[in-house]
């Protein structure tokens, strides 16, 4: 549906930041920065795409490339078949013509319009032969405005808003163009963390009854994980994975979406002999057993581990039960509690097992105190192996 090809795009000079009230030196030398970095996408139809990843690393300026308010310095962008944007032959269709929809992070809402007005005014002005009846429009608009919340505030001034009020009025005017490819930058990011999670639920629910295509702009994690149907981590310009929710989470192919996604406990190893299913990894303090696949590096290769807290079992150390089944081949160590912080519906733990130390999320009901003996144990399956670099 939407393909983005070694899109790159890099800015020449620091970027002017008022403000601050840190002046950049006037003599300092320009720096370029490589905002978007050989980036491909493949966005299939009725998806909800999202670009995940921390502040700077290149979300907004490849949102904007692809509505066409950035000009990239290479690459190609085709929605369907049609070029919107190739660097190589000079093809760049204007904003207002590629018929996508967009709420970006600075949203503009019209200050002498109503709420409703706002929302329905992109459709208004439709000419005649695209432009839905008017009790299409009324209906759409009143349709988005519920799901924003805002239906009490329909005949409100838009400038009698708080600003998440507004973000989520930017967001319905969007939504109510039922554009081909729907383009949203951090929408969410003005609203308590309660709203949030309403909209969260929301605007997925409507995106999938509308089949509208969605990219999506996040640096939380969790909205991620709760709304793709694909994420694409991105890291200084460049493309670090791209996968279901699940397959990100449970599988990263390197320490930064390890530790971006969620966090995990990480273990430098080097590959050992293989024992059926199981493939042994020599660490500093102990071996630890991993499920072995095509794509565990071969014997030998220096390696990271990674093991996600809520992976680890904990035990007091006086428990008879055992924590991982098999003898020779299970993993599953000694370790000391060094603290513990209660969460409401977890617990977690900072032990040490060794040398090593482990973060452990628990279910409530194992309490142990700081200082206390336990055991520690992990299924092979939830031991990630990543190349080392
Ligand atoms: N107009 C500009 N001029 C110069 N540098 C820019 C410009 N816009 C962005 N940059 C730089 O490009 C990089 C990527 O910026 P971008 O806004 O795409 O990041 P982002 O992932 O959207 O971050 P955030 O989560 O903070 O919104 C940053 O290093 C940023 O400082
Ligand atoms: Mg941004």
């Amino acid at each position: 549906m939407l393909t983005i090809e070694s899109l790159s795009k890099s800015y020449g000079e620091h970027r002017p930041r008022s403000g601050d009230g840190e002046a950049e030196g006037e003599g300092a030398a320009p720096e370029r920065v490589n905002a978007v970095d050989a980036v491909s996408l493949e966005i299939q139809a009725g998806e909800l795409f999202t670009l995940l990843g921390p502040s700077g690393c290149g979300k907004t300026t490849t949102l904007r490339s692809i509505a066409g308010l950035e000009r990239p310095d290479r690459g190609r962008i085709l929605l369907g078949e049609r070029v919107l944007f190739d660097g190589s032959s000079g093809v760049s269709v204007p904003a207002n013509k590629r018929g996508l929809g967009m709420v970006f992070q600075s949203y503009a809402i019209w200050p002498h319009m109503t709420v409703f007005q706002n929302a329905s005014f992109p459709l208004d002005v439709l000419p005649r032969r695209k432009r839905p009846a008017k009790a299409e429009i009324r209906a759409r608009v009143e349709r988005v405005l519920e799901v924003t919340e805002l239906s009490s505030f329909a005949d409100r001034r838009a400038t009698k808003l708080s600003g998440g009020q507004q973000q989520r009025l930017a967001l319905a005017r969007a939504l109510a163009t039922q554009p081909d490819v729907m383009l949203l930058d951090e929408p969410l990011s003005n609203l308590d963390a309660k709203l949030r999670e309403t909209m969260r639920f929301e605007l997925t629910r409507l995106q999938r009854e509308l089949g509208l295509t969605t990219i999506y702009v996040t640096h939380d994690q969790t909205e991620a994980l709760a709304m793709s149907s694909r994420i694409a981590v991105l890291n200084e310009g460049r493309v670090e994975q791209v996968g279901r929710p699940r397959d990100v989470y449970t599988r990263p192919q390197s320490r930064f979406v390890a530790e971006f996604i969620g966090t995990s406990n990480f273990i430098a190893g080097r590959v050992g002999e293989r024992v059926g299913e199981l493939v042994r990894i020599e660490t500093a303090a102990t071996p630890v057993w991993s499920a072995a696949g095509a794509a565990t590096p071969a014997q030998g290769s220096e390696v990271l581990l990674a093991i996600r807290p809520e992976s680890l079992r904990v035990a007091a150390a006086s428990s008879t039960e055992p924590l991982a089944a098999g003898a020779a081949t299970r993993n599953e160590w000694p370790a000391t509690v060094v603290s513990q912080a209660f969460l409401g519906d977890s617990i977690d733990y900072v032990l040490a097992a060794g040398p090593t130390e482990l973060r452990a999320r628990c279910n409530p009901s194992v309490a142990l105190a700081p200082g206390a003996p336990a055991h520690v144990a992990v299924d092979p399956a939830d031991v990630l192996v990543m190349p080392a670099a």
